[in-house]
């Protein structure tokens, strides 16, 4: 295949073309990027998903109880474990969530007692494995009775644990304690973590995503933003403000969410990675379809104008001077809003009344917001609005929506909010983990969507993350335990990061000897790198593919090849694995005018020369 690539014509490309689709589900929040590591730390519950003593146990002869005691710790936080008083040693442990990691690192912690009790307290990290104790720290306290008082203390380890199978305890003189027990309440414990943020992010998993390049963050949601049925959708002013005023919710996903990682979070984790946020809101409608007729929804709608005033008001209004009083007098600037909305049959109320109270409403006050509807744009296009397309398939069949955005207009711009490769051909069974062979299809995929690039927003794969340890949803692209050493990179994380790395400016016109299938291609430039780019996959199972790629006499002499093959076809990246994707570097050197190489069966490439 000869590739001939035109320095100039073409289109400026998306500069969001790759970006992190984001929510709570398979513990990524509470249990991965966010680094609090006591699980169930403040006994959040609702009706739903009731409260729980699970996973604390007790140390010693403990007796312990789940209390709502008169005077709570919050009106948000009402629930408590009792401490019996006891004979011996007596207290609380917490495996994290499914472990905790020990280095020799200071641990930030602190936690909430009521009850009579002046004595000791002491915090540990212990190892199950051994027994070991391996740090430990002693706290003076004088509780009382009737009041709650809050103490901190750090742990600095000597050594690093041999394996992530650590407990973290509190524990007290029993004899010391009154005849009500003690209670103890929102009992936290911070690694060090992503640029040292109080309440921040598992360092490891943030440079892991900073790996994928992303340029926007959608958030919170997904069915994570939606809730199972009223009232449990995600509501922003639940989530701001000190921890003990996070009452938490019911994920949809079957666990509490604590909510420590809440909207600020969200934008913060956006300031940190550099990252567009694109905020999801909640539109009226629940994942058991309950929606919200037209004439109750406008309290809604009013909320989200609240939201957005919190996110973005000056200090002089309400919900500014609220966003201030929590800490952050500075605004944010938001730029797009969105939501997944497809789970109503027909769209009809979204269509009908739910989509154009919130546009009309934001777009009054915000005329510059991008509002991103749920609708297929070319059916049901609603304003000027950009699409959030979502697919979950096979590879053969993301393979045919190669074309899939060819027929976009430049008015109704695409985000590819949702996308990955679920199952192999032919099967339902759901992938453990992302194959090759879907990788591939994913990168056929993506080239189609950077070929249309004045007509896309950008795509992001979902879900993004997943502990290993509660798994709703398979395949993620990225999958971990407590142990940042076994994290998981897929072969849709290689695939896409090489290809979220190398972007376009703008994509170049390009004559080919051969129609797309089995190989597919795009080429265009970087004006900031200075660098021609041709990005290829090669979806076919017979042999590799001869191609020469000429850029135009003003690329440099030299280009770089980056080509990813894999072991097999179906090869996976798995928990304790290696990695199956073969990454091979070459400089390629100029000859007649062109860049010779070729493209193996199942294979995806860069191909960069510097412009001169
Ligand atoms: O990504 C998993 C789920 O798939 C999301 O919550 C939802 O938006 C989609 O249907």
């Amino acid at each position: 295949i000869s590739l001939s690539v035109s320095p100039t014509g073409g289109n400026a490309s998306s500069p969001y073309q790759y970006g992190i689709m984001f929510e709570d589900i398979n513990h990524s929040g509470d249990g991965g990027v966010y680094a609090e590591l006591i699980q169930n730390r403040a006994f959040q519950g609702s009706t739903l998903i009731p409260s729980t003593l699970s996973p604390w146990v007790g140390i010693g002869n403990a007796s312990l109880a789940l209390q709502n005691t008169s005077i709570p710790l919050s009106s948000s936080l009402p629930t408590s474990v009792n401490v019996a008083a006891g004979t011996g040693v007596v207290g609380i442990r917490n495996p994290g969530f499914w472990g905790i990691d020990v280095k020799v690192q200071t641990y930030q912690g602190s936690f909430w007692v009521m009850g009579s009790y002046n004595g000791t307290i002491t915090a540990s990290l212990e190892s199950t494995s051994s027994g070991e104790v391996l740090a430990s720290t002693t706290i003076k306290a004088h509780s009382k009775t009737g009041t709650w008082s809050e103490y901190h203390f750090s742990l600095v380890p000597t050594k690093d644990a041999p394996d992530s199978s650590n407990t973290f305890s509190l524990a007290v003189d029993g004899k010391g304690i009154g005849s009500a027990g003690l209670n103890f309440n929102l009992i936290s414990l911070f690694p060090p973590t992503y640029k040292n943020r109080p309440n921040g992010m598992r360092p490891d998993l943030m440079e892991v995503l900073k790996g994928l390049n992303p340029s926007f963050l959608r958030m919170p949601g997904g069915n994570n933003l939606e809730g199972r049925y009223p009232p449990y959708h995600w509501f922003w002013n639940l989530t701001i403000g000190p921890l003990k005023d996070r009452p938490g919710r019911p994920g949809p996903w079957g666990y509490a969410n604590t909510d420590g990682l809440g909207l600020v979070e969200y934008f913060q984790w956006c300031d940190d990675l550099e990252m567009e946020p694109i905020l999801a809101v909640f539109d009226g409608l629940y994942l058991n379809r309950t929606i919200i007729p037209e004439a109750d929804l406008a309290p809604y709608v009013q909320d989200t104008m609240n939201e957005l005033e919190f996110i973005m008001g000056s200090t002089d209004t309400v919900y500014g001077a609220l966003r201030a009083s929590v800490g952050y007098p500075k605004p944010w600037n938001l730029k797009y809003i969105g939501n997944e909305d497809n789970l109503e049959n027909g769209l009809s109320s979204y269509n009908s009344y739910r989509f154009a109270m919130y546009y009309d409403a934001i777009t009054a006050k915000y005329p510059d917001m991008n509002i991103i509807s749920s609708t297929d744009v070319l059916s049901t296009p609603l304003g000027n609005t950009t699409e959030d397309y979502h697919i979950y398939t096979n590879p053969p069949a993301l393979v045919q929506e190669f074309n899939y955005f060819d027929q976009r207009t430049a008015a109704h711009k695409t985000l590819v909010g949702e996308y990955a490769i679920t199952t192999a051909a032919n099967s339902t069974a759901r992938l453990k983990y992302p194959t090759w062979i879907g990788s591939v299809a994913e990168a056929v995929f993506l080239i189609g969507i950077e070929r249309n690039s004045e007509h896309m927003f950008g795509a992001s794969y979902a879900p993004l993350l997943e502990n290993l340890n509660s798994v709703q949803w398979s395949p993620d692209m990225i999958s971990f335990v407590a142990d940042p050493a076994k994290t998981v990179l897929s072969t849709s994380y290689h695939l896409t990061s090489l290809f979220s790395k190398t972007r376009f400016t703008t994509v170049l016109p390009v004559n080919s000897t051969a129609g797309f299938g089995p190989c597919y291609w795009v080429a265009g430039l970087n004006s900031d790198s200075g660098e021609y780019i041709l990005k290829a996959a090669n979806y076919a199972s017979n042999s590799s593919v001869p191609f020469t790629v000429n850029f135009g006499a003003g690329s440099d002499s030299t280009a770089t090849l980056t080509l990813l093959t894999a072991t097999d076809i179906n090869a996976q990246n798995v928990l304790g694995g290696t990695n199956q994707v073969i990454t091979n570097v070459t400089t390629l050197v100029k000859t007649s005018g062109a860049f010779s190489f070729d493209m193996p069966s199942y294979s995806a490439l860069v191909l960069t020369s510097k412009i001169v």
